[in-house]
């Protein structure tokens, strides 16, 4: 699995930074750093909707506050399904 957080300027203005932090650490209580793959990208081209974030092709807007819900929803849902 990737997740790609858009890091373009405007994102990074929203708070892109700390939606990596935050993802960094959720994989890790997780042990899922391996698995899972974390990557910056530019600008999508949909600032307003920002931050944005890709996890396996679909895009995601989220706040720093939603980081928890979004992982536990399009991450740990997803590889669970898969065992
Ligand atoms: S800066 Fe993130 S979509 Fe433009």
């Amino acid at each position: 699995m990737v997740i790609k957080i858009c890091i373009g300027s405007s994102c990074h203005l929203k708070g892109s930074r700390m939606i990596v932090e935050q993802f960094q650490r959720l994989l890790e209580k997780h042990q899922l750093t391996d698995e899972v793959k974390l990557l910056g990208q530019f600008c999508m081209g949909q600032c307003q909707k920002g931050v944005n974030v890709t996890i396996n092709q679909q895009m995601i807007s989220v706040e720093p506050s939603d980081v928890e819900t979004v992982f536990n929803t399009y991450v740990l849902k997803v590889l669970n399904h898969h065992e």
